[in-house]
């Protein structure tokens, strides 16, 4: 069977047994807020390990208890960003393995007819060019929210952007790597389909939703 690479360069899908346990359990209807919300600032800060692979270090002199060694730091600024609402949970997943991080936070909403992004909130650092920059939605269904974050974000200056996101529906990750291809994105699953209204099939519902029990 192919792998979803194949068919999409810019995608990486994780395959890890933890990651994908967990992920039955977040999509479980059954699960309610509290452990949803716990699922997702889990499987984020699993994920940060491949998300923040590309990132620069530089070598640091450090004393052990028996010898001087090179050791390696990064010390680039790093900026997570969140897009709310549901980027929220999974933004402290991530800063539980980044504490340094800074955060911007972006408010996008879907408007439910016509599937276009609604921008409410933009708050961000102003040097977005100091380093590495994390957009974190969980789900990636037509890619309009993301395009619309991602176009946000290099407006702002940021120019070394990656995505990490839950579900992704292939319309969305085909749309985004053609609106930035030069943006990784980091997916737990790549799903089958988007639905009439835009809801990604098998996925896991309206994410925002289910994580504040506003279903
Ligand atoms: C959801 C999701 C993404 C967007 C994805 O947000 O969290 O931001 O939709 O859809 P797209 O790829 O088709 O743009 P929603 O509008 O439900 O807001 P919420 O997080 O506040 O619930």
């Amino acid at each position: 069977m192919a792998a979803p690479e194949d068919a999409h360069p810019h995608l990486v899908v994780f395959d890890h047994p933890l990651i994908q346990h967990k992920m039955a359990y977040l999509r479980d209807v059954a699960t309610s807020h509290r452990p949803f919300r716990a699922l997702l600032y889990q499987i984020a800060g699993l994920m940060v390990f491949e998300v923040t692979r590309s990132f620069p270090t530089s070598v640091v002199q450090v004393q052990t208890p028996l010898e001087r060694i090179d050791a390696h730091r990064i010390t680039a600024t790093i900026t997570v960003v969140p897009v709310l609402r549901a980027g929220l949970c999974m933004a402290e997943g991530i800063l539980e393995m980044m504490p340094e991080a800074r955060v911007g936070h972006l408010g996008l909403s879907r408007d439910e007819q016509t599937l276009k992004p609604v921008v409410y909130l933009r708050k961000l650092p102003r040097d977005l060019d100091a380093g590495p920059v994390v957009l974190v939605d969980p789900m990636l269904a037509t890619g309009g929210s993301a395009i619309q974050a991602i176009t946000l974000l290099k407006e702002a200056g940021a120019r070394d952007l990656r995505m990490i996101c839950l579900v992704a529906a292939p319309e969305g990750v085909s749309s985004l790597a053609a609106a930035h291809p030069d943006v990784r994105i980091y997916a737990a699953a790549l799903d089958r389909q988007l639905n009439e209204r835009g809801f990604i099939l098998p996925g896991l519902g309206d994410a925002g939703d289910r994580m504040y029990g506003t279903v």
